[in-house]
């Protein structure tokens, strides 16, 4: 295992996901960036080279039925160990609920909810057992209230919200942090 601090970041490629990788690696961790395009990942890379840590890439689509796990056996066979997991792949949906894409409506509860309750649990242990580690899990605004014409995506965050304050307080003497 490498003895480098490591921030595995989900949702790596865009948005506030790039951010966060620019943050941890300015701070000297190493890096574990994974979305669904290699593409847009490699860009990211190419924009962190001059902070010197190292970044791993892994394409993952996480709202498929195991990607989760396809994605924890990947770092597993890099030999890294997770300190800092940022659960931040997500995305909404606007409209009438009964006119949307089904599909997309479970893709949206699997990258948002299964995905980052499974990426906790399989991470979390191994940080339980170091007795150190540290999970972010990005909700929004719209976990505070019911969003109509965005009923997924606001109840996706309500789940985010209440899941992490919960798993924060069965870990509260653990080493590991949940936020
Ligand atoms: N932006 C806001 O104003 C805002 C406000 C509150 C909360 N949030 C939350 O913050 C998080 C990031 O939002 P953002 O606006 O920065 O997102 P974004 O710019 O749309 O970027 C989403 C990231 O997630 C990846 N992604 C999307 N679907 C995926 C999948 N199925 N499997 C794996 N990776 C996937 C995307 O890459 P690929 O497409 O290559 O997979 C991309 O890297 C989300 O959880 C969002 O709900 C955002």
């Amino acid at each position: 295992m490498s003895s480098s601090r490591v921030a595995l970041i989900t949702g790596a490629s865009a948005g506030l996901g790039e951010q966060f990788a620019q943050l941890f690696a300015r701070d000297g961790f190493d890096l574990i960036l994974t979305a669904r395009g290699l593409p847009r990942l490699e860009a990211v890379a190419q924009r962190l080279a001059h902070h010197k840590v190292k970044v791993h890439l892994i394409s993952e689509d996480l709202s498929q039925p195991g990607g989760a796990r396809r994605l924890f056996a990947a770092v597993q066979e890099r030999g890294l160990a997770v300190h800092t997991l940022v659960n931040n792949a997500g995305f909404g949906s606007f409209g009438d609920f009964l006119d949307l894409p089904l599909e997309k409506e479970v893709e949206m509860l699997n990258l948002n909810c299964v995905a980052l309750l499974e990426l906790s649990h399989l991470f979390g242990a191994q940080m339980r057992a170091h007795k150190e580690g540290r999970i972010l899990n990005v909700a929004s605004t719209a976990a505070f209230q019911p969003g109509p014409y965005m009923a997924t995506y606001y109840a996706t965050k309500a789940f985010v919200l209440s899941f992490s304050e919960g798993l924060a307080h069965e870990l509260r003497d653990s080493g590991v942090t949940v936020r």
